[in-house]
């Protein structure tokens, strides 16, 4: 069984203190507390044109340089709700990092996911992560987009999922039976849960077996956690040593590494999504090109991984948290027994579905859609002029009292007949998203992530390992436990 080392305990610990962020610096609590009781000066972010009728979107700059990204940064979905209900829908945050409306409720989401008239562009990502996602699906547009989508869509159909549930169950199986340490409250399960879903995609995107190409699978695996990170770099400048500039680096190693790959796998026989994508075309026989599965694969790791770690941390959080949720699940496993999983038997664990909304609900993984103008539009009769950047919040639209009762209470029957909170505005739940660009691997995420909390529950009882002490996020870039989300693992058997 494994154990924790207590060095790499105690220098963990220590990093999570002392790494200075807008969550741990000191005096940032009183700074934030301060900001949310300023009026700052408003401004207008552009006259509506003579005799539309439209109205102008009003806003302010927060604080010089910085703009509002302490309050963004420490509250996520609090501070939108602030903003919400002291703003409206619509509001400005001019700042030098990333000056864009903020479209609140799911009227605004509806508008922009829906798109009808294709004011709104992909490019709004792009300076989050453009530079280290290239080309990625998300980050493509209209006509480019559904062309590329429709030969990915392939790699994602129903029989192709079948091979790839099989995969992560072997994986999951064996990582949290061997790898995971029980009964120690020092157990992280956030970098545990982070480090499984980067084997799970080794063996399911690339094709490594668990346990080989040791050295090779590491290289990436750096390369890509360095990607990832990039993204939420405070000091944007491809200039060494700023994360920023180590991005763009470990983003020449993963291109030089798939570029290789999919010389070797063009051809080949293979489940895994990297030979997939060499393999499909559409219905007209369109296939992509090298640069485009590198490319695709570079992005596909990242909406993959973070999302289903996050998801699967924070399902296990509240299955911790709330016991009898936790057993009705684990009657439900139990009734699947230790035998291989598959997508039907999946389906079963109806309970589980009803906990990851609500998990989805209350610590929504990607807690925003960026987009930006085409052309001068309007938004809910406001006028948003040519170039904005316009983001809508689902983290925010789930948490509305409007549509959910007691809405930062963890119910998961809410999601379940007859009450169906969700069902009451198109927009009101969209953990995927919506739209053209609703995530291509929304059945696959969900698959992996119920394949973990089963192996999980028929294994361990989960207890949390300071009960009572208030669970903390960091909302810089996705949701992250702010102290690693220590879970004791009680062995069952
Ligand atoms: C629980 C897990 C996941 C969540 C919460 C999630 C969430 C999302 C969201 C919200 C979007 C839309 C972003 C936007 O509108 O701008 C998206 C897009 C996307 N997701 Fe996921 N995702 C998850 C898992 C996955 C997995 C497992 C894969 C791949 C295997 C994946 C691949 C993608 C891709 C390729 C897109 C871009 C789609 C397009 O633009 O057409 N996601 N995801």
């Amino acid at each position: 069984m494994a154990t924790i080392s207590t060095k790499d305990y105690l220098l963990d610990q220590a990093k999570r203190r002392f790494t200075p962020s807008f969550n741990n610096f000191p005096g940032m609590g009183a700074l934030e507390r301060k900001l949310l009781r300023t009026d700052f000066p408003q401004k207008v972010l552009a006259e509506p044109p003579a005799g539309s009728g439209l109205k102008p979107v009003m806003g302010d700059s927060g604080l010089p340089v910085l703009g509002h990204l302490v309050e963004m940064f420490r509250g996520g979905p609090e501070y939108l709700m602030h903003i919400y209900k002291t703003k409206g829908p619509i509001y400005y945050a001019d700042s030098p990092a990333l000056p864009a409306v903020a479209a609140l409720g799911p009227d605004a989401a509806q508008a922009i996911y829906g798109n009808r008239n294709k004011d709104f562009s992909q490019e709004g990502w792009i300076p989050v992560i453009g530079p280290f996602f290239h080309r990625g699906l998300m980050l493509l547009d209209f006509e480019e987009h559904m062309f590329h989508r429709r030969i990915m869509q392939e790699a994602f159909v129903r029989t192709r999922l079948v091979g790839y549930t099989e995969q992560v169950d072997t994986v999951a199986s064996k990582v949290v039976a061997n790898d995971w340490v029980a009964n120690d409250p020092r157990f992280l399960l956030y970098p545990a849960m982070k480090q499984m879903t980067l084997d799970i995609a080794s063996m399911v995107f690339m094709g490594h077996e668990p346990g080989t190409d040791h050295e090779l699978v590491t290289k990436v695996n750096n390369a890509f956690t360095t990607v990832v990170r990039a993204g939420n770099a405070i000091i944007r400048t491809g200039v060494p040593p700023f994360t920023w500039w180590r991005g763009l680096q470990a983003r020449k190693v993963l291109e030089d590494y798939f570029a290789e790959r999919v010389e070797e796998r063009r051809g080949a026989e293979g489940s895994d999504l990297l030979t997939v994508l060499c393999q499909t075309e559409d219905e007209d026989g369109n296939k992509f090109s090298n640069e485009d599965i590198v490319n695709h694969m570079i992005f596909t790791m990242m909406a993959a991984h973070d999302t289903s770690t996050s998801t699967a941390t924070t399902m296990s959080y509240f299955l911790a948290a709330n016991p009898e949720w936790q057993e009705r699940c684990r009657d439900e496993s139990d009734r699947l027994g230790d035998g291989p999983v598959d997508v039907e038997s999946l389906e079963k664990l109806e309970s589980l579905d009803l906990v990851m909304n609500e998990s989805m609900r209350l610590v929504t993984p990607v807690q925003w859609a960026m987009r930006r103008a085409v052309r001068d539009t309007e938004l809910l009769g406001y006028h948003i002029p040519k170039g904005t950047n316009v983001i809508a919040y689902p983290g925010l639209n789930h948490r509305l009292p409007e549509f959910w009762t007691d809405p930062m209470t963890f119910d998961p029957e809410r999601f379940a007949e007859p009450r169906n909170e969700h069902k009451q505005h198109r927009f009101a739940f969209t953990p995927f998203g919506g739209g053209s660009h609703k995530c291509i691997g929304m059945m696959f995420g969900q698959l992996e992530v119920k394949v973990i909390m089963h192996r999980l529950l028929r294994k361990y009882r989960l207890e949390l390992a300071h009960p009572g002490r208030e669970q903390t996020w960091d909302y810089g870039g996705m949701p992250v436990p702010m102290d690693g989300m220590p879970i004791v693992l009680r062995p069952l058997r």
